[in-house]
């Protein structure tokens, strides 16, 4: 069937003229994101990234490959035994919020050996300045330098081997939250370097750009009133993580910080009354939105009944997923082939890319 128009979002990659009709191919855009296996999944992962990796596996316009950053857990982590249980209650996590081997490549990076190879070549297109200046990096180094940690060169390149994980496979589109922004507009000017130096200006790797649904990047708030949910928050109560029995999740909610409560109608939100807003938003129906919002407005909310209702929403969210996750969870023998299953498939099409980016560069004498 030859489709009138092009769908949004979909470019038409060949135009081919056959007695007299055109045909339109659809190419379908490369996805990649992963997270790093650095402690216990939450909200914060799966409304900004993880949610998204499974809507996007189901969309016909894609094709996802998500995987899991060991080595980038390494810039930072270094404890093997953790390390193992990390990776592999991550991939449990994927599996229990909905990936599925047979519709995304699901694999860990450090079994893709092209990975290394092409974050290599573009080691060489980054320059220190700009590597210093990326804001996840100061923070990171003060929060070493607090722990009385020094910097490793990993740290640094961080952003390199992120802009390769998304290249290797040419993609266009990267779920993630707001927080990686910085690393994608990174990805972007590596890109457009080597093309420019070894391309003639023409593409080869594609910009790759955030994705969230039609809407900006997403931050979770943590229930502290301070900053994003976080894996490496100090205080455990303030994030909610996929693992979290109904109960533990009812108490943070109850105990999330609030204040006294509005006293002129329509006064606009201070910043931990948003937060709470926020997570209504992204947990609860729009019934539920706008009567908080209009008790808010007429000075009537009683934020143990937003509180309530917030925790059975998110409640209903979480649990199912935490069910599925520990389906899984030790059931090693099917992880393990997930992961194989995965690997084989990125592989080939990591290779593919390294091929053509070292016959770009000129590492191909004979
Ligand atoms: P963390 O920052 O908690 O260690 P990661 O860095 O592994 O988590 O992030 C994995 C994914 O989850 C990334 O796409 C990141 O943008 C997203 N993410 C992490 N925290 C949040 C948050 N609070 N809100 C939205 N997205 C988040
Ligand atoms: N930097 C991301 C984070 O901290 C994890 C990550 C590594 C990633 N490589 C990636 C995300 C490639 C998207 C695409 O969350």
């Amino acid at each position: 069937m030859i489709p009138s128009v092009v769908e949004e979002g979909n470019k038409p990659f060949l135009l081919a003229k056959t007695s007299g009709n055109f045909f339109y191919f659809c190419a379908m855009e490369t996805v990649v994101s992963g997270i790093r296996p650095t402690g216990v999944v939450h909200l914060g992962n799966y409304l900004g990234a993880i949610r998204n990796f499974v809507r996007m596996q189901d969309d016909s316009r894609y094709k996802m490959f998500t995987f899991i950053a060991d080595y980038h857990a390494l810039t930072t982590h270094t404890d093997a035994k953790e390390l193992r249980s990390n990776v592999k209650s991550a991939l449990a996590i994927y599996l229990g919020c909905g990936l599925d081997p047979d519709k995304a490549t699901i694999y860990i990076q450090s079994h893709l050996p092209q990975i290394p190879e092409l974050y290599l070549l573009f080691n060489m297109l980054a320059y220190k300045g700009e590597l210093e200046k990326v804001p996840t990096f100061k923070e990171k180094v003060r929060a070493q330098e607090q722990s009385g940690k020094s910097i490793n060169a990993g740290l640094l390149t961080y952003p390199v081997l992120m802009a390769v994980d998304i290249i290797i496979h040419r993609a266009t589109k990267v779920p993630v939250g707001k927080d990686q922004e910085s690393h994608l507009e990174l990805a972007r000017n590596f890109v457009n370097r080597f093309n420019f130096m070894f391309n003639n200006g023409e593409t080869y790797f594609p910009e790759p750009y955030g994705f969230n649904y039609g809407e900006e990047l997403l931050k979770v708030p943590s229930l502290d009133g301070t900053g994003k949910m976080s894996k490496s928050a100090e205080n455990p109560n303030s994030a909610i993580y996929l693992l979290d029995e109904d109960e533990v999740i009812r108490k943070k909610i109850m105990r999330a910080v609030s204040d006294s409560g509005p006293t002129m109608p329509n006064q606009p939100k201070p910043e931990v009354i948003q937060n709470l807003f926020d997570l209504l938003d992204l947990a609860s129906s729009a019934e539920t939105i706008a009567y908080f919002d209009e008790q808010y407005n007429q000075c009537n909310i009683r934020y143990g009944d937003l509180k309530k209702q917030l925790a059975q929403d998110l409640i209903a969210m979480v649990s199912p997923i935490r069910k599925r996750i520990q389906d899984v969870l030790h059931d090693e023998v099917y992880l393990k082939k997930v992961a194989k299953q995965g690997a084989e498939v990125a592989c080939e099409s990591a290779q593919a890319t390294l091929d053509g980016a070292k016959e770009l560069v000129g590492l191909n004498y004979f």
